[in-house]
């Protein structure tokens, strides 16, 4: 179908659904095990309701943010992303393109497609928003490896690109158990650049996730936060936080920002939503808001679900997939995938009686149904 005829999220899932290559459907689409947490990420959200104010003038809105000190355009970033290119030649680079051309930041992956440097060349000169952007804010995500120098001589590359900070992925000792990517086997030239893996068939099977996620190091704990803070200069986000203690933990670390994350449900089934993680956080350690900022990503597709994330304290929320059955239809999938999620906000906010971000607060959300939870 034509893009101009895709209405929302879902109509860009169900074409990628009919239209990718079944690997590439089945690397993308799957969870850990029996999808517990992949379907919960999505319906936590339609158990919160809305609770809108009415009479509030809301003839001008404005979905301006920041991230981490960046300027953003809407409180939307992409999340990153293992191998974009199986879905359209352009990988990263088109996600890169849209991204910029929309003024959101884009997390880029250790296991891109492509390395950084080039798609940081292939931004340059990009973007009508460059007025709220000045330039794109790139962040770089970081799985650490077996061979520590390696991750070293990562940070500092980066850093000297300019990336704007370091989202360290906690959530994935070892990879989940993805048993529909398991099932197809994998084309063995499949490799990634940066982390310098390539995709394997063993007897367990094909699935990408796991044979290309070998070199990341499960000995990772709280003792290398000194590590990590000697090996860069950037603000440092721990992205998969799954508990209130946890997020506690970070912060008592000094570390400056986390993503509330399962990892879009791939890797510990059953994990919490992270909608209810936020929810866990406002309750026993609400002080962890005012002293880093707060993200999530999995299961968001609406603008609702953006405005009811902020509304419980998240800064910016994460979309993974979305981006990779964007990037479908190249740039202008991703930014028409943009568009919409802005255009979705802004008529919640319209709806809610709210003109700007900062008007946002938990009084605008009931959470009854999912209290208990
Ligand atoms: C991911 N995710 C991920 N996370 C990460 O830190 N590094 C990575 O390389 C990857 N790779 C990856 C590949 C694919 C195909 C998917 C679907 C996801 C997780 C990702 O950053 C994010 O947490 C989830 O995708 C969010 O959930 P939604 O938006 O997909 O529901």
């Amino acid at each position: 179908p034509a893009l101009d005829t895709l209405i929302n999220t879902h109509d860009f899932e169900q074409i990628a659904s009919r239209t990718l290559a079944p690997k590439t459907w089945a690397f993308y689409s799957s969870a850990a095990t029996d999808l517990h947490s992949k379907a919960r990420n999505a319906s936590v959200y339609t158990e919160v309701g809305l609770r809108p104010r009415i009479l509030r003038n809301v003839k001008d809105v404005d979905t301006r943010t920041t991230m981490l000190g960046q300027q953003v355009a809407l409180p939307l970033f992409c999340s990153p992303t293992a191998m974009s290119k199986l879905v359209h030649p352009d990988g990263e680079k088109g996600i890169a393109r849209g991204c910029k051309e929309m003024g959101i930041p884009q997390c880029v992956s250790t296991s891109a497609s492509y390395p950084i440097a080039e798609i940081m060349q292939a931004v340059a000169g990009v973007g009508k928003y460059g007025d709220v952007v000045g330039e794109m804010p790139l962040f770089f995500q970081l799985y650490v490896d077996n061979q520590r120098e390696k991750s070293e001589a990562l940070l500092k590359h980066v850093e000297e690109l300019g990336v704007k900070a370091i989202f360290v992925t906690v959530d994935a000792p070892i990879p989940g158990k993805r048993e529909a990517d398991e099932r197809i086997s994998a084309d063995e030239s499949i490799s990634a650049p940066m982390s310098g893996d390539v995709a394997k068939n063993d007897k367990k099977g094909g699935a990408l996730g796991r044979t290309m996620g070998s070199y990341i190091d499960s000995s990772l704990s709280w003792d290398d936060m000194p590590w990590l803070r000697r090996n860069t200069s950037l603000a440092i986000v721990l992205k998969g936080v799954q508990t209130a203690m946890d997020a506690r933990k970070a912060m008592e670390l000094g570390i400056d920002a986390i993503v509330l994350s399962n990892h879009g449900g791939r890797s510990c089934d059953t994990s919490p939503a992270p909608l209810l993680i936020l929810l866990e956080l406002q309750k026993c350690c609400p002080e962890v808001f005012d002293k880093m900022e707060v993200f999530v990503d999995g299961g968001i597709s609406r603008g609702t679900d953006i405005i009811k994330a902020l509304c419980l304290g998240a800064k910016s929320v994460g979309v993974g997939r979305g981006f990779l059955y964007a990037l479908n239809y190249g740039q202008k999938g991703v930014e028409k995938y943009i568009e919409i999620l802005k255009d979705e906000l802004e008529t919640t906010m319209r709806m809610l009686g709210i003109t700007d971000l900062s008007q946002v607060h938990p009084g605008l959300v009931n959470t009854r149904a999912v209290d208990h939870l």
